[in-house]
């Protein structure tokens, strides 16, 4: 059991509570759960730290599938799906962790499909495998149907399933708690992390030997996504005050088909069972952009066509401004089975009988590529010395706060839920080796928690003039217009200069509450600030990449450049100064094996 000591009265006169783990997972989502599994199975003493409760994690709202080679739907293989994967990442993904999430994929969901996910089935049986968008048989020439499919819920089933199984292993849990920031020791090291928990607001010092941060992305800088509000990205702001770099992080997919509005997704597992979209003339304009893939193309080249279409005056509805989703063609008894969850949500937001009438929809923020950069072991790396690749010790990174990078410039559905449990594996699997169950750990250096409880401070008694509802809203205004699917060197300068203003005009934050108690404008402060941060490393990393990539694209610098920007973006940021600081990795051109070939870059059509 976890040690547990009285209240000790530190820094700013705040008590805190004291806990002692072997490892501490942040965060309780697909990648969070299966890591924490996976510690918790290897004997070692294991927490899991989470804001919300588990089975409300952003991963609950993952629709279409999860990606694996199974070959139950026809002929299929691992080398197919990591060729998808690295022409879907635009040649940025590093192809040993590529090699090493694919080759993984079946044996995890059929681990998945064994803890209890209800997949959907075949008329044999076998575990249900939809198309989804980039994924191909053949290298490129003939549709895969690779993703695995709960209906159009498989987070919720995965994230149900992984909860049950993590406490099964006896994890403790601490739900409702807001990490606030690392512990890190002078020689680089973490230690451990400090927390909020939001019902009683008691303050936490949990000691690890390992903490692995599984915190979801920071989709809520822009004003239209479909992440969670709680997507805040924390775990990412956390390693950027701990003085660590971000990787890529100018690198946001947009879905093509966020409900008009509202901005909630419909999956594009919608398209894999056969919707198309179209334009104010009726026409399905994809055969245009993509004439093999075509509504199945990747989602950035997707988004892009969608977002030309509009711009260029074809766009549907009374402003001309967004695009028609059919799947009215459908059998409604198909889209009652596969499609259950987007009818619902198509007739709740949009006011849509999807058996009638096309789904209003637009591109609209879903995914972040870059994060805290990894190993395939989820060991975060940084660059240090001349060493691109140094391991920084007592810290890892998954899901989609880690950039590993698999994705490169632009995730291929489905690609995410596989990522969560492959490398939510790796990671247990790496920590029973490096962490020694029970070892005795060296006292936290006495000033471990002042960061966290300055921090604190600061914002809980911040009496200037701007609510930070005002703030948010500056700022994901700002990411919507300045960092959107295209972008040009002047509004991005333009970006930069405007989110700068919005990080600065926060030193007039007003927070109404001074409670620590339930004190939710506390809270979303803590997270706005969070989200600055990411949005400014963002931002700045957009303005410097002058190539067109993935989900980058500049108009500008229309082509792939891959003689001078085939390499990862480091962003360091200042928080005192507010200033960024870029550097470049080289991406990894080898395998993991000599199983296969590294892939060569070539033009990516579909
Ligand atoms: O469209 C979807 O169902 C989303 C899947 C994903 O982002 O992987």
């Amino acid at each position: 059991m976890a040690t547990l000591s009285s209240p000790a009265v530190i820094g700013n006169a705040y008590p805190i509570t004291d806990h002692t783990f072997d490892v501490v997972v942040v965060g309780a989502g697909g990648a969070g759960l299966r890591a924490t599994v996976g510690c918790s199975q290897a004997g070692l003493r294991t927490a899991c730290v989470t804001k919300v409760f588990p089975t409300r994690s952003h991963t609950v709202a993952a629709q279409g599938g999860i990606s694996a080679s199974l070959g139950n739907m026809g002929e299929d293989n691992w080398q197919w799906h990591m060729y998808d994967t690295v022409k879907g990442s635009d040649w940025l993904g590093d192809q040993d962790a590529i090699e090493y999430l694919v080759r993984n994929a079946p044996a995890a969901v059929y681990e998945l499909e064994h803890w209890g996910v209800p997949f959907s089935r075949t008329e044999e049986g076998k575990i249900y495998q939809r198309p989804f968008g980039g994924m191909t048989t053949h290298f490129g020439k003939g549709t895969a149907q690779r993703t695995c499919a709960a209906a159009d819920r498989t987070g919720h089933a995965m994230l149900h399933t992984l909860y049950g199984q993590a406490v099964r292993n006896n994890t403790e849990f601490f739900i409702e708690y807001f990490a606030i920031d690392l512990i890190m020791d002078d020689e680089g090291r973490c230690r451990g992390v400090v927390a909020l928990k939001l019902d009683d607001g008691t303050l936490h010092r949990f000691r690890a030997q390992l903490v692995i941060l599984a915190t979801g992305g920071y989709g809520r800088t822009y004003f239209s996504a479909t992440s969670a509000h709680t997507c805040t990205g924390d775990g990412n702001a956390m390693v950027l005050r701990a003085g660590l770099p971000l990787q890529d992080m100018e690198f946001v997919q947009f879905h093509p088909t966020g409900i008009y509005g509202a901005g909630c997704l419909i999956t594009e597992g919608a398209r894999g069972e056969g919707g198309y979209l179209t334009n104010s003339e009726g026409e399905r304009f994809m055969e245009r952009y993509a004439p093999s893939a075509k509504d199945l193309a990747s989602r950035d080249v997707v988004s892009r066509s969608m977002t030309i279409e509009i711009r260029e005056g074809r766009g549907v509805g009374k402003n001309k401004d967004h695009i028609y989703l059919h799947l009215d063609h459908l059998d409604p008894a198909i889209l009652a089975e596969r499609l259950p969850g987007i009818s619902e949500s198509a007739h709740i937001f949009a006011g849509v009988d999807v058996t009638k009438e096309p789904i209003p929809v637009l591109p609209t923020v879903h995914y972040n590529m870059g994060g805290i950069p990894t190993n395939y072991h989820g060991e975060v790396v940084t660059k240090r010395g001349g060493d691109p690749d140094s391991i920084v010790p007592g810290l890892m990174a998954l899901g989609e706060a880690a950039c590993v990078s698999v994705h490169g410039a632009n995730r291929l559905g489905s690609n995410s839920l596989i990522d969560l449990v492959v490398f939510g594996r790796a990671a247990g699997l790496r920590a029973a080796e490096i962490v020694n169950p029970g070892e005795k750990q060296p006292e936290l250096p006495k000033n471990s928690a002042e960061l966290a409880l300055s921090r604190l401070d600061h914002f809980r008694h911040a009496s200037g003039s701007t609510p930070t509802a005002q703030l948010r809203l500056n700022m994901q205004r700002t990411m919507q217009s300045n960092c959107a699917v295209f972008r040009t060197g002047e509004v991005l300068e333009e970006g930069v200069k405007l989110i700068h203003e919005v990080w600065s005009s926060a030193a007039d934050v007003h927070v109404t509450d001074r409670s620590l108690i339930w004190n939710s404008d506390l809270v979303e402060t803590l997270e706005f600030d969070n989200l600055i941060t990411q949005a400014v490393v963002t931002m700045e990393g957009a303005l410097n990449r002058l190539e067109s990539r993935g989900a980058h694209a500049r108009e500008d610098y229309p082509n792939r450049d891959d003689a001078n920007w085939m390499k990862h973006t480091l962003a360091w940021l200042d928080t005192s100064s507010q200033k960024v600081t870029l550097d470049y990795r080289p991406v990894h051109t080898y395998t993991m094996s000599n199983e296969i070939q590294y892939i060569e870059p070539k033009a990516r059509v579909y």
